[in-house]
Order: structure tokens, then C-alpha cells, then sequence
């Protein structure tokens, strides 16, 4: 029998690369997907399937971290091996102008979806297990590099969201027996990265400014530093943390750091541009505090996946230009 995975954040950047790799591994690939006055289902338009179609591996189901009831019921429908919870309000920025929301969704969301399943496993009686999207920024002012046993000391409310369901996962899974396992996972890119993150809007706006489009770029803060990897290699690293004989919480970075500074540099440098004559400095992207530098250390996904990451910082920027380049065109 083939396997059956729920992704909850199915529409962001890695519930699309993840349900492109469950696909190919021959799951069946449920996903949450959150109602929206427009369609908010193109990163997977390519692997799209009609609910007409007999045997489509790729179902979708409107439901929303806020709401338990609807939970329950996708998770019985859906009858899952395997649940990753990715669904979340995932920037940072917002996360101070949306505080409540951003714990509603993160961390509550996170408890109610553990709660579900903790039932769901207690009727049906066999393991599901359950992935639960940490960040490094957890660590938040903690100096680098961070491991796994690096104390969190998070700087917003979506890293407090994050902290908190990240304890709820190690607690259900203490107090349940379940197999959870926590990533903490370190910057990842893509093409798809959502356009308000920084890899993303500079990489956006130098297809635009290489095509007529725009003259400026506003910035904030260009000196905080990050380690930044590649969505798809992190995709993979989710999924062997859930083949494991036993649950565990896993660091997943490439080691190396940047800052915004040097993204700059290397991404304006595929055209051959220089950054300064088009980025302006603008407050409103500071934030109250900020993160100065995450650097992880990966060695126990390397050790116990076997996991490591496949694409260079160079690769990753120069891929994210082209893609841009060639959208703006
Ligand atoms: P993303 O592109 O922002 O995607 C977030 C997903 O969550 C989207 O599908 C979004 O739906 C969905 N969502 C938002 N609020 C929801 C709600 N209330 N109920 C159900 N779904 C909701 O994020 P990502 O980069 O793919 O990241 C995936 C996960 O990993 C997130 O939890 C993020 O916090 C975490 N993470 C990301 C990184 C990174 O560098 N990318 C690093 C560490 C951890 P819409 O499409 O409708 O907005
Ligand atoms: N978004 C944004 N926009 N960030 C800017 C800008 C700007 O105009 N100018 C400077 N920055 C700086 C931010 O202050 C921050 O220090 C850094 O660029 C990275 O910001 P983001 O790309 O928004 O990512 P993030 O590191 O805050 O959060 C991302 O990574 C986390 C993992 O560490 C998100 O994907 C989170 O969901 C994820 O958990």
C-alpha cells in the first residue's frame, strides 16, 4: 500500500517542493490549503490534479490552522501515515503587526493540529507520524553557530510562536509516546520564496530593473547575516527525519553565512550592476529587534540523515536571478 502524507502550509514555497517529492516517492499527497478571494494554488499548478480525475495522488482540502473542527475532519478524511505541519504566518515583520494572529496560527494552531492527531492515532489505533517546521529563529539573539543544544532566545512574536510549538511537539510527543519529530530549520530559498523576503524582493526587482520596470529598492536592515540554503534540499531532510526508528528534533543549515550586504553584491553582480546605485534605505523595514546573526550547525542531521545540503549560496542567488530575470521579461 502506498503511503499517505497531510501537508498543512501546502501552498507555500516548501509544501509545494515537499508534495513534488512525496509524488515522486509514490504517496498520496493531502493538503490544507486556507480559502482566499483568489486562487492561492499556483506553486502547485504544475502537479495540479482535478477532483474529477480518477487516482489523483494530489487532494486538496480547504481548512485553516485556526480551526480545530475543521482539522478533525481532514485528518479523518485523509487518513495520513505521515502529517507535516508547515502551515504558518511565516514573516517575521508581520508577526509584530499581526502578534495574536501569529500565535493563533503558529502555535496554537500547532497544538490543535498535535491534539487531532493524538485522537485520530488513539481511534485508529496504528503510528502516524508528524512533522512539526521550527526555525532558527528560535535562537534569535543566542550567538552563533546554533546546534540543537543551543538555548532559544527568540526576537519576535512569530519566534515566540515558533518556540512555543516547538515545546507543544516535544511534549505531546513525551507525554503520548507519538513520533514527532522538530526541524529547525535555517533560511531556505527559491524560486518560489515568497516575494516579501529579502533573497526574494532583491532577486525580483533585479529582473525588473534589468527590464524597465523599477529604479529603486527599498531596504532595511542590510548588516543582519544569514545561512542560506536551498528549499528543495531542506524538503528532503523533512522527510528522513520521519524514516527514522525514532523521533527526533534536527538542525538543518549549510554552515556558511551572508550577509544582506553580500547577497546583494553577488545577485546585482549577475547582471553585472552595482547594488548601490539602486538600493535605498527605508526605516519601515527595520524591525523592533532584530536578528543579527544565524550560522547553523548541522552535524547531527549530516551524522544521523545523512543529510546535507546539494546547492552553493552562489547556485542558489544565481538561480533565483535567472528565474527573475526571465519572469520580469
Ligand atoms: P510560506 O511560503 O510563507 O508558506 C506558508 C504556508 O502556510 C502557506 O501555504 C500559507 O497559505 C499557509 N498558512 C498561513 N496561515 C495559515 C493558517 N492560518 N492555516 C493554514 N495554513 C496557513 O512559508 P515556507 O517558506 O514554505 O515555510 C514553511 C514552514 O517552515 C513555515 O511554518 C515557516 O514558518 C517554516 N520555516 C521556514 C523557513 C524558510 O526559510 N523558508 C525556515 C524555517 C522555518 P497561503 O498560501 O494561503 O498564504
Ligand atoms: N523581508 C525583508 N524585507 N527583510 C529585510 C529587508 C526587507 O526589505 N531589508 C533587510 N531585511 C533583513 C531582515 O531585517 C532580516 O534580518 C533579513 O533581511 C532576512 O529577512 P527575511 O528574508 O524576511 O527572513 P527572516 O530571516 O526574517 O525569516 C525567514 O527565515 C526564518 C528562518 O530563520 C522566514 O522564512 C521565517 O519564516 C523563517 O523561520
Amino acid at each position: 500500500m502506498s503511503k499517505s502524507a497531510l501537508i498543512t502550509g501546502i501552498t507555500g514555497q516548501d509544501g509545494s517542493y515537499l508534495s513534488e517529492l512525496l509524488l515522486s516517492k509514490g504517496y498520496t499527497v493531502h493538503g490544507l490549503v486556507r480559502r482566499s478571494s483568489s486562487f492561492n494554488t499556483s506553486r502547485l499548478d504544475h502537479i495540479y490534479a482535478d477532483p474529477h480525475e480518477a487516482g489523483r495522488r494530489l487532494v486538496l482540502h480547504y481548512g485553516d490552522l485556526t480551526d480545530s473542527t475543521g482539522l478533525r475532519r481532514v485528518i479523518e478524511k485523509a487518513r495520513p501515515d505521515e502529517i507535516y505541519n508547515l502551515g504558518a504566518q511565516s514573516h517575521v515583520k508581520v508577526s509584530f503587526e499581526n502578534p495574536e494572529y501569529t500565535a493563533d496560527a503558529d502555535a496554537t494552531g500547532t497544538l490543535r493540529l498535535l491534539d487531532c492527531m493524538r485522537d485520530h492515532v488513539e481511534h485508529i489505533g496504528r503510528e502516524v507520524r508528524f512533522y512539526q517546521a521550527g526555525s532558527s529563529e528560535m535562537f534569535g539573539a543566542a550567538p552563533p553557530p546554533q546546534n540543537e543544544k543551543t538555548a532559544f532566545y527568540p526576537r519576535s512574536p512569530y519566534a515566540v510562536s515558533k518556540v512555543a510549538g516547538y515545546w507543544y511537539a516535544v511534549n505531546y510527543r513525551e507525554a503520548y509516546n507519538l513520533f514527532i519529530a522538530n526541524g529547525i530549520l535555517f533560511n531556505h530559498e527559491s524560486p518560489r520564496r515568497g516575494e516579501t523576503f529579502v533573497t526574494r524582493k532583491i532577486t525580483r526587482a533585479i529582473g525588473r530593473i534589468k527590464s524597465g520596470l523599477q529604479d529603486k529598492l527599498f531596504l532595511g536592515n542590510l548588516e543582519a547575516k544569514r545561512d542560506w540554503g536551498f528549499a528543495g534540499d531542506y524538503v528532503e531532510g523533512m522527510w528522513r527525519m520521519l524514516q527514522q526508528n525514532e523521533p527526533g528534533d534536527f538542525v538543518m543549515a549549510t554552515g556558511e553565512a551572508y550577509s544582506i550586504r553580500e547577497f546583494l553584491a553577488e545577485a546585482f553582480g549577475c547582471v553585472d550592476l552595482d547594488w548601490r546605485k539602486y538600493v535605498v534605505i527605508d526605516p519601515r523595514y527595520f524591525r523592533p529587534t532584530e536578528v543579527d546573526f544565524l550560522l547553523g550547525d548541522a552535524t547531527k542531521a549530516r551524522k544521523t540523515l545523512g543529510w546535507t545540503p546539494t546547492v552553493s549560496f552562489r547556485r542558489l542567488v544565481r538561480m533565483m536571478v535567472d528565474h527573475d530575470l526571465q519572469l520580469a521579461e
